[in-house]
């Protein structure tokens, strides 16, 4: 992954690039580096560490020129060095880059052959030296490119920057994401639109193999055979307003107390607040015909898929299967005629999502996207498009993404089962009121997190914990224990609550907290029965409940929880809240960065 912006601007570049590298520290933070070129040469600076050790290299050696090209590094080739850190640079030529050069070996020997001597240990730096070679060898750099670009196989994106041009970028995607801002007698590049979105909104997109020529005047597209291409230019959605931490000390706390409003917007999108009559998107809108629905999704969004299953299957009557992306992708899964795959991803970038949607179009099937970013790859490449309302996500840790995942996936249960006559018309409006009234409930659940700072006390000085739930609980506990060891590093596993007895009841002592989420549906009483294994064996036990379940089991709890009431479908939306609130405060309570936790990074573009 990595983050990579390019600047061609007559105002000195790189505080503009520093600017746009803070908008993409979330796809990495091992390092930093800038290069500028003036008077003819090229400058750079490095650090390892977050951007703020390269904020300290510029203030004792500030970088001169109106051009340049930066980057934040996520590591893949290499340890997060200074000399691992990119630009990387060989002879006239700069580059940057995002994603992997698969065949890097093969062409660092074919280099080393022929006297190349290399720097670092990343794929990037075989780039640098082939383009400049081209050159040295009398190729324009447009042209160098072009002879270059057919070579290199892989996932990836980069921007170069050559010594003596200082009016020109040279920019390429093949899978992983790159927006080209345009100003007035200006340029830009970056990994997404939101890192350029105070500079600028009018955004022209590079399609998968396309690589681009960028000067102040203008850009020219290229298709990967070297033809010059049209790419329709666009107005952006995200605006520099919707991008800071306002008063909150994390962008995960902002975005977890963003949730209501993210949860109302994504709702309206999929039905309408007037007439309470939901519409399906394409592929989904021959819905009667519909075969199978296939979830394919990484990290949280798996979960989203999870919970969705449920929902598809008792709302909508449809057959469902939810694939981890990494997995699907290379499987020789057997898809029915008529199947619709749903692509589920808050970025819309992470590659192994895109993978697996490729994958499933492969296997004949329509596909869905079910994005955050309405200009992402995921939506670009996909049949039709379910966009959540959520806002940029910045926090690594997903949280109003999730929820708003979750609310477009019942809304479309609720249009699906409809429109397939499975449910009735007094059933679409109760679960139509169910969801119109989460926002508020999730507010009431957010007006008072002290509850949660106790319990985080807790988990924070554990060594293990275990996050048990049954049926649309069971997700729920699976990214509750996802949340606590992406942000705090303590080990938590979520469990099937009936599974638990088949291995994981090994792990409980009196020192290891058990969250159960428990509802008072349908599993409660089953779930109820494995809380009672829990107390046995000296296990602490957190439970988080309503009021009748309160009633019911709160006395065997050691933290109890008591959430509003509200119908059972929309209980994990609700649920989701005071996980994310525990993890969050343990995080606080520990001390590590919630935003930026060790070695994650949001947007996955590796495989
Ligand atoms: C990374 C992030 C997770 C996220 C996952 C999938 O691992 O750290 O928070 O859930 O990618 O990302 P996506 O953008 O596809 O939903």
């Amino acid at each position: 992954m990595c983050g990579i912006v390019g600047v061609l601007s007559d105002k000195p570049a790189a505080p503009l690039m520093m600017d746009a590298l803070r908008r993409l520290e979330y796809r990495g933070y091992d390092s930093a580096g800038l290069a500028t070129g003036s008077g003819g040469a090229l400058d750079r600076r490095r650090a390892a560490g977050k951007l703020s050790a390269l904020q300290d290299v510029l203030e004792a050696a500030p970088l001169p020129g109106t051009s340049g090209i930066g980057h934040t590094r996520w590591a893949t080739h290499g340890p997060p060095n200074v000399e691992n850190a990119h630009p990387h640079v060989a002879g006239r030529v700069a580059v940057v880059h995002n994603g992997i050069i698969e065949n890097h070996a093969a062409l660092r020997a074919e280099l080393i052959a022929a006297g190349a001597s290399f720097e670092s240990a990343t794929d990037t730096e075989v780039v640098a030296h082939m383009l400049d070679r081209e050159i040295a060898d009398g190729a324009s750099p447009e042209q160098a490119m072009a002879r270059v670009m057919p070579r290199l196989t892989g996932a990836f994106a980069f921007v170069v920057l050559v010594a003596g041009e200082e009016d020109l970028l040279l920019a390429a995607r093949r899978a992983s994401p790159l927006a080209i801002g345009l100003g007035d007698g200006a340029a830009y590049v970056g990994s997404d639109a939101v890192a350029l979105a105070p500079i600028t909104r009018r955004i022209v997109y590079l399609e998968d193999g396309d690589w681009a020529v960028l000067r102040r005047s203008g850009v020219q597209v290229f298709a990967g055979d070297g033809t010059p291409v049209e790419r329709r230019e666009q107005i952006s959605t995200v605006s520099a307003a919707m991008i800071g931490k306002g008063n909150y000390r994390h962008f995960m706390e902002k975005e977890i107390h963003d949730q209501p409003e993210a949860i109302a917007h994504t709702l309206h999108a999929v039905i309408d607040p007037g007439t309470g009559k939901a519409t399906l998107p394409p592929p989904l809108d021959t819905a009667e015909t519909v075969a199978k629905i296939t979830i394919l999704a990484a990290g949280t969004s798996y979960y989203a898929g999870l919970t969705a299953r449920y929902w598809l299957e008792s709302i909508a009557g449809i057959a469902c299967e939810v694939e981890l992306a990494s997995e699907f992708r290379d499987r020789k899964a057997v898809l029915p005629d008529g199947g619709v795959a749903i692509a589920v991803s808050q970025s819309g970038e992470s590659l192994d999502t895109l993978m697996a949607l490729r994958h499933a179009k492969a296997l004949g099937q329509k596909v869905l996207a079910l994005v955050n970013v309405p200009e992402s790859t995921i939506a670009r490449e996909s049949d039709g498009v379910l966009l959540t309302r959520a806002g940029p996500e910045f926090g690594v840790a997903s949280t109003k993404a999730f929820t708003a995942q979750l609310t477009a996936f019942l809304g479309l249960a609720v249009a699906l089962g409809a429109a397939r006559g499975h449910i009735d018309a007094g059933e679409v409006l109760r679960l139509v009121k169910a969801l119109e009234a989460v926002p508020g409930r999730v507010a009431d659940v957010l007006k008072d997190t002290g509850p949660y700072q106790i319990i985080a006390h807790d988990l924070a000085r554990a060594r293990d914990v275990l996050y048990l739930g049954r049926g649309l609980s069971y997700p729920i506990a699976l990214e509750g224990a996802l949340k606590l060891k992406e942000i705090t590093y303590v080990h938590a596993e979520g469990y099937a609550a009936g599974e638990m007895k088949h291995g994981p009841i090994a792990l409980i002592d009196e020192h290891v907290p058990v969250v159960i989420v428990a509802p008072s549906d349908g599993w409660f009483d089953k779930t109820a029965s494995n809380m009672a294994e829990v107390r046995a064996r000296g296990g602490k036990v957190i439970l988080l409940t309503d009021k009748a379940g309160a009633a019911a089991l709160g006395d065997g709890a050691d933290h109890l929880v008591v959430l509003p009431d509200v119908p059972s479908e929309v209980a994990p939306i609700l649920y989701t809240v005071p996980v994310q609130l525990m993890a969050y405060l343990a995080a606080v309570e520990k001390g590590t960065d919630a935003d930026q936790p060790r070695n994650l990074a949001k947007s996955v573009t590796v495989e």
